[in-house]
């Protein structure tokens, strides 16, 4: 059977890094970075004067704003040596560069090591699709100090679900397709209004195509917050969570004198909520963890026809509308948009797609997003 290929792989075989934004406005880019920290609950100022270790950074286009923060040491481990040559590039006139606080390794993660603990570990976008999450995730957490701040970006069937199928539709229209970059034109025909309709989106349209539908790394493990709660849950405190889903009306007086401890009130609160990872910018009222295990079910078997179609040929469309079906009726307490593009889905699976049914004639579906990544903030040995 064919294995998918890792992250690295995919890269280094297209000489690329797909992660490049558009930074023509970088106080934007700047507030939107902002805006991410603040919802995991750090200020600029939290960054100042800390330790920083940040994995798998890509081109460092994100990594500016927080070396504009001003850490006493920032250190990027990137293995792909593309992403580094673009590190280099965006911080070629970085005044952190002058103080000599300012570090590129050239490494996979897993051969990385050091002496030194950092204040605040970072791995962006990374865990989710890599195969060696547990070592990734255990070396970060062994560079970490007691009481330190672990960011990392969490995705989960659910939360996938429009980028998978919109990739398997894209799959059907470059199949037969010869040359990486014919395949690549296709899709941004296809799908560029599609990435148009998410508000504040900064990434190179072509990147975002080649890594949602072209990189074979998204069919590695997905990391969802419970999974990552299950490998960090012991050592570390939920902080916060980016988007800002949980809420708790406890007394904080009463929060120690609870028996329930602070992770698991967590864990219950997104077994009813996470029904709502499956659209942007929609929330519905909380429902049963009953309705939410069926929902991820049914995006497992999407996921897993989609993989069963790309990778080994099967035809798959039969089981896909089932899916389908099974998705209308578990969120039909949900609302029109959502439902409509699922009934679009279903339409787009009856047919032969051209591009132009793709990028022009279900405006449901081409709005339809999930909340593909969760940031999520941790504190080390909070007890
Ligand atoms: C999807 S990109 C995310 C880039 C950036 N953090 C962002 O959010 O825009 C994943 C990054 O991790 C790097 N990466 C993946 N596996 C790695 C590994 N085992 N060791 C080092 N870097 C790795 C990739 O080269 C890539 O730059």
């Amino acid at each position: 059977m064919k294995k998918a290929k890792s992250f690295l792989e995919f890269y280094g075989e297209h000489n690329i890094s797909p992660v490049r934004q558009d930074l023509s406005d970088y106080l934007k880019h700047r507030l939107r970075r902002e805006c991410l920290y603040r919802h995991l609950g750090l200020l600029p100022s939290y960054f100042t004067g800390k330790k920083i270790l940040e994995f798998g950074p890509g081109g460092g286009f994100n990594s500016l704003i927080i070396a504009d923060f001003g850490p006493r040491q920032y250190t990027l481990v990137e293995g792909n040596p593309q992403g580094v040559r673009e590190i280099k590039a965006n911080f070629k006139k970085h005044p952190l560069l002058n103080f000599g606080r300012f570090k590129v390794v050239h490494s996979k993660v897993e051969d990385y090591s050091t002496k030194e603990l950092f204040d605040i570990a970072i791995c962006e976008c990374m865990v989710p699709h890599s195969k060696n999450q547990a070592v990734i995730l255990n070396k970060l957490d062994s560079l970490l100090l007691p009481k330190g701040v672990m960011i990392v970006t969490c995705e989960d069937e659910i939360s996938s679900f429009y980028e998978f199928i919109k990739r398997y539709f894209a799959f059907q229209l470059v199949k037969d397709v010869v040359g990486f970059e014919n395949k690549v034109s296709i899709l941004v025909e296809a799908f560029e209004r599609h990435k148009k309709t998410l508000l504040g989106s900064s990434r190179y349209t072509r990147d975002w195509v080649i890594d949602t539908f072209l990189n074979e790394a998204v069919f590695n493990p997905l990391f969802s917050i419970k999974d990552c709660l299950a490998s960090l849950g012991k050592k570390y405190l939920v902080y916060h969570t980016s988007p800002m889903i949980f809420t708790d009306y406890r007394w904080y007086k009463s929060i120690p004198e609870d028996r329930k401890s602070f992770n698991n009130y967590v864990i219950e609160e997104f077994d009813t909520i996470r029904h709502n990872l499956f659209f942007t910018n929609k929330n519905f009222n909380k429902r049963t963890k009953i309705k939410n295990d069926k929902l991820s079910k049914l995006c497992w078997q999407a996921r897993r026809l989609i993989y069963l179609n790309e990778m080994k040929g099967l035809d798959v469309k039969k089981s896909m509308l089932e899916v389908i079906s099974g998705l209308i009726s578990n969120l039909k307490d949900t609302d029109n948009d959502v439902l409509g593009s699922l009934r679009d889905i279903r339409e787009l699976l009856k047919m032969k797609i051209q591009v132009k049914d793709i990028s022009q004639k279900y405006p449901l579906f081409i709005k339809a997003f999930g909340k593909v990544s969760q940031y999520i903030s941790l504190i080390k040995n909070h007890e």
